[in-house]
């Protein structure tokens, strides 16, 4: 069993990773061999249009633009399980991870029938979100619109879980920061205290999608 995690932030170490990390250990004590995949090392673009997956005869599910991204989407489709970490940055999935839905839904699409499915594997996918906001902002402002980003992940065939690691803690000092809306004791308290939760609950997710739970 193979299961890679894919990470959209920028920050290695840091609330995102952390998640996957401990998503990745999740995975490994139930058997998988694991990988990690810092997006932000990778040099790539999103679609650039080149229409080569739509040439009549060209492999189905392949992207040919020779960069540092097809190769990834060669292993997502390849894996058991796939673990997605992302921060919100705007509203929105961070700009690396959304050129990666975007190639990744091209090649799982033709133009001859929308609804007809390319891909006959399985991957169980996991997406872990991470934000400044609180779980009832997340629910009101965002739930949806992280659901409809991953929404490709439906035309890998398996089961989609996720998870949103609220209230994270941003800054290792808040007093060098203009970031007077945020309480650093609060943010402080919730790394210590919800943050670890949050690892458990990544860890756990991550068991379920390698058990086909
Ligand atoms: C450019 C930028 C935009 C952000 N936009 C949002 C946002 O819209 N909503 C939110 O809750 N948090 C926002 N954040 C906060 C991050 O999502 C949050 O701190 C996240 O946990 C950072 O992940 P990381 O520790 O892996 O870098 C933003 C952060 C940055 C740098």
């Amino acid at each position: 069993m193979k299961a890679i995690a894919i990470n959209g932030s920028p920050r290695k170490g840091w609330n995102t990773d952390l998640i996957l990390q401990s998503a990745l250990k999740g995975a490994a004590d139930a058997g998988a061999e694991v990988e990690m995949i810092h997006l932000y090392d990778l040099n790539y673009t999103g679609c650039k249009s080149c229409f080569a997956c739509k040439l009549k005869g060209a492999e189905p599910c392949k992207c040919f633009l020779k960069d540092d991204l097809s190769p990834v989407l060669d292993k997502i489709l390849a894996a058991d399980v796939v673990l997605f970490g992302t921060p919100i940055y705007f509203g929105e999935i961070t700009s690396q991870m959304h050129a990666l839905i975007e190639r990744l839904s091209f090649i799982l699409m033709t133009y001859d029938d929308y609804s007809k499915k390319l891909f006959h594997g399985k991957v169980n996918c996991g997406c872990f979100y991470t934000m400044n906001v609180w779980q009832e902002g997340y629910e009101k402002m965002y739930e949806q619109r992280m659901k409809q980003s991953f929404a490709v992940l439906q035309r890998l065939n398996g089961i989609v879980m996720d998870y949103a690691c609220c209230d994270t803690y941003q800054f290792s000092d808040y007093s060098r920061y203009q970031s007077a809306r945020f309480n650093e004791e609060h943010k402080r308290q919730m790394r210590e205290n919800q943050f670890p939760k949050d690892l458990e609950a990544a860890y756990q997710l991550a068991q379920k999608l390698c058990k086909g739970e």
